[in-house]
């Protein structure tokens, strides 16, 4: 593949970062060496973790648009990874042209790909910035300069909570950005699990991706649903609402899409009452 790509200011690309694999997993080119194959040990282990990939990021999709149908007209994408097809904009906007995104990541090859991708778009930014500081996200001008808070958010935390460890309280933050917002806004998030999955997958996954920049935390439902506290849980089309495997939530074929991958996932979409 692609080591001509081009390597930004502060990618080290001999240590794995989350968003390279994840790309990889997703059929991307937008990695190096040292990313693929400390994911192909994890594939090794967890045959099923491309169509993990999938079943994330098609949740994470429909969430967006189907937020994006029901008016909401601002997005910020939290953990936002590297380019790929289909990106919050291009469905939102498909949806409703001057929808606007705000996309933020700390990962500075994010910040490169996202930025020449996103050049010239007026409705669309990405910001440099590290989640677990919630005042420098929210503080950051050009996150400010597209979002107003007196209007409802879709704020997207796909596949990112699980790189936040305990100690650093992943469900107070969460809860520090849902405070913010405006009623009817709406939380978006989906996060590894451990529950009914295979401990010694777990313990191999844990043990590659500590090789790279992220540590892995994989969480039980509960712990999942806490994410959710105070929040409305709402379904897409009528069936109980609350926490399921991503590849469940607005499903086509609910019977296809409980696949062996999408049960690595639990996701939710809630609205601040
Ligand atoms: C697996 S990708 C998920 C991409 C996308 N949200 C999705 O679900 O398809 C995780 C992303 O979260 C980012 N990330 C991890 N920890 C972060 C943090 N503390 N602050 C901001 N971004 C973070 C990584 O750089 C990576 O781009």
């Amino acid at each position: 593949m692609t080591e001509e790509l081009q390597v930004p200011a502060g990618v080290d690309p001999t240590v794995p970062a989350p968003a390279r694999m994840y790309d990889y997993f997703l059929g991307g080119h937008n990695n190096f060496l040292a990313d693929r194959d400390v994911a192909d040990q994890v594939r090794e282990m967890i045959p099923e973790v491309i169509d993990a990939a999938w079943a994330n990021r098609g949740f994470h999709q429909r969430a967006a648009r189907w937020l994006a149908e029901r008016g909401i007209r601002q997005f910020i994408d939290i953990g936002s990874g590297l380019p790929t097809v289909g990106n919050t904009h291009d469905v939102v906007q498909d949806v409703a042209p001057d929808a606007r995104v705000v996309y933020v990541d700390h990962d500075p090859m994010v910040l490169a790909y996202s930025g020449q991708l996103l050049a010239g778009n007026p409705h669309a930014t990405v910001v440099f910035a590290d989640l677990r500081d919630p005042a420098s996200v929210l503080g950051n001008p050009d996150l400010k300069a597209l979002i107003d808070f007196a209007e409802p958010v879709g704020l997207m935390m796909t596949a990112v909570t699980h790189f936040v460890a305990p100690s650093a309280d992943p469900w107070g933050l969460v809860a520090r950005y849902v405070q913010v917002l405006a009623s009817g806004s709406y939380l978006v998030l989906s996060q590894v699990t451990n529950d009914k999955t295979p401990p010694r997958s777990v313990r191999v996954a844990e043990e590659m991706y500590a090789k790279g920049t992220e540590q892995i935390y994989f969480r039980n439902k509960a712990d999942i649903e806490r994410f959710f506290d105070g929040l409305d849980m709402v379904s897409p089309d009528g069936t109980a609402a609350g926490v399921v495997h991503v590849g469940e939530w607005g499903a086509d074929d609910p019977d296809l899409a409980d696949s062996d991958g999408s049960r690595w996932l639990y996701c939710g979409v809630a609205r601040c009452p």
